[in-house]
């Protein structure tokens, strides 16, 4: 279906336009208020000079700013080492690949969620391996330790769980199946685990994505924390077409990519990280008024909100996700919201309903109910750290006049 044919715009990533600054525009022909967008990125004169600097300095890739970067960013999640590449999915190839998953016959699999965004599981099919998905568990959305020992077999090369919606997925619960553990936390940055370590501390490879509407944003752009020091090596290298930091000029060594992230992105990483906790905190506050501005619509429709923290987890929110009640047809409410001038999207769609899985892998429906649901279901809620108490209300407002009028 193409996107210019979609009653609900979907572009190559997961939310497009919707961190452009579409204030000043009108909702929709005779709503003379100001539309709701998605998200929309904090973006000041800290960013502005940051950038500014680099370019003055006409040092633009491959210099300073990103092993800064990359330093300051595992620091603040407690591990060892950061891999500044690209964007998420150039991180979770090389992190696959540098756990082993590499050059992989269709029989070598990698155990996943097919309640995630495309690009985790296309990273397994960039190296010919097969992603067997297990379904995830109805509150957290996350899959389960048990699931993921239930689909363990002899042809598992690694494990990728996701921290899906920002709620950290049980890592150190997984660990004891002795697997090598790749994490996708392009969601969860932020996130801290009930044992008290952040996302991403664990010491496993763990992805991180700065596209525009995440919690700290380059533009577009991605890193791996690890804590192996070979690791690191490994992806530096291959990131930077194959060539190690002691070689010379266009010597390579092994196979690589183009998978850097410049200066003038990491710059703008380092002046996100410095206002980082305000951003989070403007996450939180946020989440806060939409639970209880939703409570009543919640008790009279069944509308579904995501889980609460739970055993000492910590989600970091990331998006404000809703799952409309049974029965109610969520595109058409995404349509009378966006007549309404709020800007909303359906979220996520199950990876293994895409017509090119089924095709490659045969997966129908039914075979993972709770991430199928959850993906029927969902609906993405304008969502952003400077939104204001009265834009909440506003949604929810006009929310509850499409569901309950
Ligand atoms: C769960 C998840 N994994 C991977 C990615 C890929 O990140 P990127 O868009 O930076 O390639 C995203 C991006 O939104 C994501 O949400």
């Amino acid at each position: 279906m193409s996107p210019a044919g979609d009653a609900v715009p979907v572009s190559a990533s997961d939310v497009e336009a919707a961190t452009a600054d579409t204030a000043g525009t009108p909702s929709a022909p005779g709503d003379a208020r100001p539309p709701v967008p998605l998200a929309r990125p904090v973006i000041g004169e800290a960013e502005e000079r940051a950038v500014l600097e680099v370019l003055r300095s006409r040092h633009l890739s491959l210099g300073p700013r990103v092993p800064e970067f990359e330093r300051r960013f595992a620091q603040r999640v407690g591990a060892a080492h950061g891999c500044a590449v690209s964007s998420g999915t150039a991180g979770l190839h090389l992190a696959l690949r540098a756990v082993g998953v590499e050059d992989c016959a269709k029989e070598d699999e990698v155990v996943t969620s097919p309640f995630s965004f495309i690009a985790t599981a296309n990273a397994v099919l960039f190296e010919g391996a097969t992603p067997v998905f297990v379904d995830v568990d109805p509150e957290t959305l996350n899959v389960t330790p048990d699931a993921v020992a239930s689909a363990v077999t002899d042809r598992t090369r690694a494990l990728l769980p996701v921290h899906i919606f920002g709620y950290p997925a049980d890592v150190p619960a997984m660990e004891r199946l002795g697997l090598p553990i790749v994490e996708d936390g392009a969601q969860a940055l932020g996130a801290v685990h009930a044992d008290g370590v952040p996302v991403g501390g664990h010491g496993h490879s763990t992805i991180f994505a700065f596209y525009a509407n995440k919690q700290l944003t380059t533009g577009e752009g991605g890193l791996v924390t690890t804590g192996d020091a070979a690791v690191k090596q490994r992806i530096d290298s291959e990131r930077n077409q194959g060539r190690a930091p002691d070689m010379q000029w266009l010597d390579h060594d092994r196979l690589g990519f183009n998978y850097r992230l410049s200066d003038l992105h990491c710059a703008l990483g380092l002046a996100q990280l410095d206002r980082l906790d305000d951003m989070l905190e403007g996450r939180d506050r946020v989440a806060a008024w939409y639970r209880e501005a939703l409570a009543p619509l919640v008790a009279r429709t069944g509308l579904e909100l995501l889980c609460e923290d739970r055993g000492g987890n910590r989600r970091s929110w990331f998006v404000y996700v809703v799952r409309v009640p049974h029965g109610v047809d969520r595109d058409r409410t995404i349509r009378a919201l966006a007549d309404r001038g709020i800007q909303t999207r359906p979220y996520l769609p199950a990876i293994h309903l895409f017509a090119f899985y089924r095709e490659r892998f045969g997966f129908r429906e039914g075979q993972f109910p709770v991430a199928e649901d959850a993906a029927a279901r969902g609906l993405s809620l304008p969502f952003f750290p400077e939104m204001t108490q009265a834009q909440v209300q506003r949604v929810v407002e006009d929310l509850t006049a499409v569901l309950a009028p």
